[in-house]
């Protein structure tokens, strides 16, 4: 079984952007530990990273012919994408939308989610370890929908 872990834009810079709101990890610690966790349950994981709504898009297209889910990190887009909403309700694939700081406890344009209802699920602010909750969930869903 092979999952998507997908992040938008800025968190390239993960590690050196406002790391007291973000951390000091990278998004390379984040894929090294993640593709620990996941090489002893037999998971594979595709990692992509993208600051442009497009390949966002394309990526969440790619992922429903062969992916059987997406952790996803939106970023800001988290706020402003109807485009990357309707990806989402488009590749009938489940996608988890995972946050690394409290979204909910930062402005208030940070608590609207444009994609939060076409997910299954949301987990926000516990740093990378959200991608790795992320990934759980996503593999307790899948486990019990089949
Ligand atoms: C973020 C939260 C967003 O509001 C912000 O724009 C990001 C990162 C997070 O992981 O906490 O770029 O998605």
């Amino acid at each position: 079984m092979k999952l998507l872990i997908l992040s938008g834009p800025n968190l390239n810079l993960l590690g050196t952007r406002e790391p007291e709101i973000y951390g000091s990890e990278t998004l390379e610690d984040v894929e090294r530990f993640l593709r620990e966790a996941a090489s002893s349950q037999g998971i594979e994981l595709d990692f992509f990273q993208s600051n442009s709504e497009g390949a966002l898009i394309d990526a969440l297209h790619a992922a429903r012919k062969d992916c059987a889910g997406v952790v996803f990190n939106p970023g800001a887009y988290t706020h402003t994408s109807i485009a990357l909403r309707d990806a989402i309700s488009a590749i009938q694939i489940p996608v988890v939308e995972v946050h690394l700081s409290n979204v909910h406890a930062r402005e208030e344009f940070r608590k609207r989610s444009y994609l939060a209802p076409v997910c299954i699920g949301t987990i926000s602010g516990f740093g990378t370890t959200s991608y790795r909750l992320g990934v759980d969930a996503l593999l307790d869903y899948l486990k019990r929908r089949h």
